[in-house]
């Protein structure tokens, strides 16, 4: 496995790969990485002769200033775990290096990118679009892995790679959990063990809503939901939106979409800190 820092060394070991016809999976991530992450490098591996992953602490991304200076930082343990799962190349950039100039591109997707995490958090997903369009370009990749942990993300990013002509597939990746049902995230290791088994209650409460949804109205499992949620200690709703799983809009019937998604967005502990999940009702 290589550890590469500059975009022109990573172009020059992917011309050679290219040449000899190899196929090339990446896998962006910020970091931080644990099974999550690894599920998604270990299914790149399978599927390509030569699997890239990135590590980079993408700030403009962040909305919130704080947020990016509590982030874990953990390089030396993403490399040793990268290199268990096969990983071909790291890719771990300098934000000057990514950003010799302020990025001044604006992306804009609605609804998928304005609805939910895009209205909750401003200029989010712009930010995603920026790097992620700058990884798709430097490395040129066949297929893209994300996972559906940010559902939302996968749907914005589908639309950036379309709008934009990169013609790799996006692989959209099951959500890794914890024993408990909590979805695993680096943000996780911010939370007390106390708080992280409040946490686990979200998903529990996803999950049972699946049922009340096979004879209540979606406003009515909407509302529950959010109820249930803010009547654990230690738990309050931002938002939770039944949609299309496609389009992202919001739905008010079952049969409005083929498929549907619930997206929740719960902060969690004296913090506090902001976790997101999601359940597939159809
Ligand atoms: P990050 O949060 O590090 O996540 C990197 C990838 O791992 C994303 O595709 C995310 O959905 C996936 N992932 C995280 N936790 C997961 C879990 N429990 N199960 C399955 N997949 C999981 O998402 C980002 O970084 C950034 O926005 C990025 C796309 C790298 C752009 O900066």
């Amino acid at each position: 496995m290589k550890v590469i820092n500059t975009i022109q060394a990573l172009r020059a070991e992917l011309s050679s790969a290219r040449a000899a016809g190899k196929s090339i999976g990446l896998v962006p991530t910020m970091g931080a990485l644990h099974e999550g992450h690894a599920s998604l490098v270990r299914r790149s591996v399978k599927e390509n002769d030569v699997t890239v992953v990135s590590v980079f602490l993408n700030p403009t991304q962040f909305n919130d200033k704080s947020d990016l200076e509590h982030y874990p930082r953990t390089l030396e343990a993403d490399c040793a775990l990268l290199e268990q799962c096969g990983a071909t190349i790291v890719f771990a950039p300098s934000v000057a290096e990514i950003y010799p100039e302020p990025d001044t591109r604006q992306f804009s997707y609605p609804p998928t990118d304005s609805v939910m995490e895009g209205a909750h958090r401003p200029g989010h997903f712009n930010g995603v679009c920026q790097i992620v369009s700058k990884l798709f370009s430097y490395v040129e990749p066949d297929r893209g892995y994300f996972g559906e942990k940010d559902y939302q993300q996968i749907a914005v990013i589908r639309r950036m790679a379309e709008d934009l002509g990169f013609k790799l597939q996006i692989i959209p990746c099951p959500v890794v959990r914890e024993p408990s049902g909590l979805a695993m995230s680096s943000r996780n290791t911010l939370l007390t063990d106390a708080e992280r088994q409040t946490a686990a209650c979200i998903y529990a409460i996803l999950k049972e809503s699946k049922e009340l949804a096979a004879d209540h109205e979606v406003d009515e499992v909407r509302e529950q939901v959010i109820q249930q949620i803010n009547a654990v200690d230690g738990l309050e709703v931002e938002y939770y939106s039944i949609v299309d799983g496609l389009s992202l809009a919001d739905v008010h019937s079952w049969n409005e979409a083929e498929s549907i998604v619930g997206c929740i967005t719960v902060y969690c502990g004296s913090k506090p800190i902001r976790l997101i999940d999601h359940i597939r009702y159809k």
